[in-house]
């Protein structure tokens, strides 16, 4: 397999190729926000100023506007494996999405019923499932992190999980340690007592292939802004659980799936920039798209960028160990991970050093990340300094990294 040429690839990132205050911008907030290529911008714009319409009308921008939004349903479905596009719906975000999804599941709880959700988890697939059942009387389990590997407990999953389970929600990756979560395993354990499997893809998706169908999971949350797109959620659920559940809706809107679950005028232009940033991530295979199908070219890119973000995790891993007023938090190991890195250090705290790093145009976040449960296990209560890298970042900017870290005076 050839390597990503990441000079090429960051050349297509205007936020990469600027100077703030004379520098170059280094990104290590990814988590919290991937930079955008130049061909997702293009699409937003070329939509707001040549179409910019609602659906339904007689006219060309109306039927342009509907055209664009199945393309970006067909596009993400692929994206993430869903058999159909009528299993993809659009909203807000991924909370906003959650909520919605955890309204109208738990209008089929009944007291003393129980749910499962994890400590690994941001609080967005979290708080959305304590309310619901606090509405309807139904037990809240919340599985333990493992602090070894700052992943989950999966023997106390399992301990969990029995007759009254209703639903399990938990992510597939860790937005603070990394650590990814065997999802496949907990959905086998998860259908065997009849619950329903909803996964917290959001962290996961810039870095790693995602398959709903391999994984058997009922829904799956995500959000393009964290995955070189727009400000857009997405919901992928199976399409009968979509079909059979109710969410809240407005009267006349279409009653059918997956439209029911969209509330409101679409975000039209995340539409048109989503189709984009599919296109982008699978030109990252470097396959020519008129010989191969956009599944292959996915399935590919995401091997090439992996490769990539191994190299950078290994690499920051071994600059780390060599300073051993660090701390990670989470598997030393660039395998079985995303390449964010929860890190403290015992001369400064993780705002003094995410201060610093601003100071000097490195972007990187401290604290909790809503996180709570996670960062509370790890009993750092100050939070953690989280760098994340993308396949946009290289072993230089890592480098760069540690020198400024050095430079601190303490
Ligand atoms: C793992 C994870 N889940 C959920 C969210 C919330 O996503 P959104 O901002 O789309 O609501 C975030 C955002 O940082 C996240 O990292």
């Amino acid at each position: 397999m050839q390597a990503l040429d990441i000079a090429v690839l960051r050349g297509q990132f205007p936020a990469l190729n600027q100077l703030v205050d004379g520098k170059t911008p280094i990104f290590f907030d990814g988590p919290g926000g991937a930079q955008v290529p130049r061909p997702v911008l293009t699409a937003m714009t070329d939509y707001l100023g040549h179409f910019n319409a609602n659906l339904g009308g007689p006219f060309f921008s109306a039927r342009a506007t509907e055209q664009q939004a199945q393309r970006a349903r067909q596009a993400v479905a692929t994206l993430l494996g869903a058999d159909r596009a009528e299993e993809i719906v659009f909203g807000a975000n991924f909370t906003t999405l959650t909520f919605a999804v955890s309204r109208a599941l738990s209008r089929e709880w009944q007291a003393g019923d129980e749910i499962i959700v994890s400590a690994l988890d941001h609080y967005s697939n979290v708080s959305s499932w304590q309310q619901a059942a606090a509405d309807r009387g139904v037990v809240v389990h919340q599985v333990r992190v493992d602090v070894a590997s700052g992943g989950l407990d999966y023997a106390q999953l399992l301990t969990l999980l029995g007759p009254k389970t209703r639903l399990v929600a938990v992510t597939a990756a860790s937005n603070t340690t990394g650590t990814l979560v065997d999802i496949p395993r907990i959905a086998d354990a998860v259908h065997s007592v009849g619950a329903l499997l909803y996964v917290d893809a959001v962290h996961f998706a810039p870095h790693e292939r995602i398959d709903v169908q391999a994984w058997d999971c009922d829904f799956l949350g995500c959000s393009a802004y964290k995955f070189f797109g727009p400000h857009l959620g997405i919901l992928y659920g199976k399409h009968r659980h979509l079909e059979r559940f109710t969410p809240y809706k407005v009267e006349p809107a279409k009653n059918v799936a997956p439209y029911k679950w969209e509330t409101g005028t679409q975000n039209w232009e995340a539409l048109a920039g989503v189709e984009a940033t599919v296109e982008y991530l699978a030109s990252l295979s470097g396959l020519d798209a008129a010989e191969h199908d956009l599944e292959a070219r996915i399935d590919l890119a995401f091997a090439r960028s992996r490769a990539h973000e191994q190299q950078l995790g290994a690499h920051l891993l071994a600059r780390l160990a060599e300073r051993p007023w660090f701390t990670l938090h989470g598997i030393n190991d660039s395998k079985g991970r995303t390449p964010t890195f929860a890190i403290t250090s015992n001369r400064h705290t993780p705002t003094e050093m995410a201060e610093y790093l601003g100071h000097h145009q490195v972007c990187s976040w401290a604290g909790h990340f809503y996180a709570l449960a996670l960062v509370e296990q790890l009993g750092v209560s100050e939070g953690v300094l989280r760098v994340g890298c993308m396949h946009y970042n290289t072993q230089a900017e890592i480098d760069r990294l540690f020198a400024l870290l050095d430079d601190m005076p303490y």
